[in-house]
């Protein structure tokens, strides 16, 4: 078998500019795939990114701004962009749903899927919630509030098309429970597990009366109708990827997705319909969802509609690109909560990147420029002789490709903080041992040999961090490393100077 890796994001919405939130599911699958091309190789990996641009949130939202919804989306979809740019986002492709290939392929899976008559005409009466986007049995209903959202729904009478999910829900019960990385973190496993226990599935209504939508995919097989939104827009997954064949086999260099990387709030209609979609059409389902958690700000979710969004362009204005990929990265565990502040950036950048990371190559350039005049001093580093420090130093270098692949790997539960912390031990370690042998009196006492090696050892341990922390930092990696060049030193100005009087605004 071939190797390879397929990461997504979920497409996003474009009815608003994108948040802190939308940046940090890219951020992260920005981060495995980097690390996924720097230790399987670049050609075995592909991350796609897009945006979701059908549906009556994107449909009403560019009437408020008075444009087609192709004009509002045309215009949307390049803050997508460009914001991806600035974050040093490096996706393989990037896919809108309003692209000509995705419909062709999305009008292809109806036509099979009703020609196979897993999707049915039915009548449907019942709640509806606009915002969300989602019908209601009554049973679900208390108040005519929806469940979710909060918002009134209303009451509608329409022939609408269903997709036959309840005929699988055996099959998808059985399928998770015989595959422990289907769905990750196991606690959003063990949920998706309780509600399919706990709950019948009804079929998936994935028709919208043109009356009611007209933004939308046209079913193939109804004129008065288009499809509903998130039927259109997960088929992106492999509508990206692959074709299907003459005899209606999908086939594709990349399918089954490694990874689809979501948010938890996300998670059922990836862990249900999506699963239950491609086993229909006779296509594996990916190998792992992994739904992360929220930023938050106070107690509730960071979102446009609640306006508490924080634009990613404010914080890497403020502290910088890395600054932002890092705290992102490293303040919270890669699956929970967090709770985003300024003061929390500005205590992560103090500490680890100006005190720790920026020191550690600052003394080391400034010591190679005073005791060597910027040369970098030339030994074999065979035949280095290392003193006890020394000697742990180089054995953690050895290490430390292994523990962060445990964490970004191993038990498929993406603990990027916990690879950062790996890397930042050997920082710290590097610093004790600048303290601790004091080179200045090995200068003093005429040790050159010791003070040479010695600047052997930290000049390896810079190298090495600056190829560790390349997937999690590429700007501060490549300027690290143009700083220490292979002979000679190039000394900038250091890479995060201290933040000391800084007011934040969260
Ligand atoms: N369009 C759908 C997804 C379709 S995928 C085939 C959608 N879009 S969205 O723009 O509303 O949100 C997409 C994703 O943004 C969420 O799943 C999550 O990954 C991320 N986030 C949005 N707000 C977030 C936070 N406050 N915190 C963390 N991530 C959040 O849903």
């Amino acid at each position: 078998m071939t190797k390879k890796f397929y990461i997504t994001t979920p497409l996003y919405y474009v009815n608003a500019s994108p948040h802190i939130g939308h940046s940090y599911t890219n951020i992260a699958a920005d981060c495995l795939a980097r690390y996924m091309r720097k230790t399987q190789g670049e050609q075995n990996v592909w991350l796609l990114t897009g945006t979701d641009e059908h549906g009556q949130k994107i449909q009403k939202a560019a009437q408020e701004a008075s444009l087609s919804p192709q004009e509002f989306t045309d215009k949307m979809v390049v803050q997508f962009k460009n914001l991806w740019e600035t974050l040093n986002i490096s996706y393989n492709d990037f896919i809108r749903t309003t692209e000509q290939r995705h419909i062709t392929f999305v009008q292809k899976v109806l036509e099979l899927l009703y020609k196979k008559g897993d999707i049915y005409q039915a009548k449907y009466e019942g709640w509806y919630c606009v915002p969300c986007e989602t019908f209601w049995t009554e049973m679900q209903v208390k108040d005519q509030i929806c469940p979710d959202c909060k918002r009134p729904l209303e009451r509608i009478t329409e022939i609408n098309y269903f997709f036959k999910l309840s005929a699988y829900q055996n099959w998808l019960m059985e399928y998770i429970k015989s595959h422990d990385d289907f769905i990750r973190p196991l606690n959003r496993r063990q949920e998706v597990l309780s509600f399919l226990e706990l709950n019948r599935l009804t079929d998936l209504c994935i028709s919208r009366p043109k009356e009611r939508l007209s933004w939308g995919i046209p079913l193939p097989f109804s004129q008065e109708h288009v499809t509903y939104v998130w039927f259109d827009a997960l088929i992106n997954y492999i509508s990206a990827v692959g074709e299907f064949d003459g005899k209606d086999n999908y086939s594709s260099r990349w399918w089954p997705a490694d990874l689809h990387l979501i948010g938890k709030d996300i998670l059922r209609q990836h862990a249900i319909y999506w699963p239950i979609m491609l086993h229909a059409l006779n296509i594996e389902p990916p190998k792992t969802i992994f739904a992360h958690g929220w930023w938050l700000i106070g107690e509730s979710k960071m979102s446009k509609s609640r306006g508490n969004a924080v634009s990613p362009y404010d914080m890497v204005n403020t502290y910088g690109i890395d600054v932002y990929r890092y705290f992102l990265l490293r303040d919270v565990p890669f699956g929970l909560d967090g709770n985003f502040s300024e003061e929390a950036i500005i205590k992560r950048f103090n500490s680890d990147l100006a005190n720790d990371l920026g020191n550690l190559v600052y003394r080391t350039l400034t010591m190679i420029e005073k005791y060597f005049q910027g040369d970098i001093p030339k030994l074999d580093i065979k035949k280095i002789k290392y003193d006890i420090q020394g000697g742990q130093i180089k054995d953690k270098i050895e290490r430390l490709p292994i523990e962060i692949r445990t964490f970004l790997q191993g038990g498929f539960d993406f603990n990027f903080g916990s690879a950062l912390e790996k890397i930042w031990e050997l920082i710290n370690m590097a610093n004790k041992y600048i303290e601790d042998t004091k080179p200045w009196n090995l200068l003093k006492e005429n040790k050159t040999d010791e003070l040479k090696e010695f600047i052997c050892v930290l000049v390896e341990v810079i190298r090495k961090v600056a190829d560790e922390i390349s997937p999690f930092m590429p700007n501060t990696a490549k300027s690290i490393l143009e700083q220490i060049g292979k002979d000679t030193i190039k000394k900038g100005n250091p890479l995060f100077p201290r933040i000391d009087n800084l007011t934040p605004n969260t």
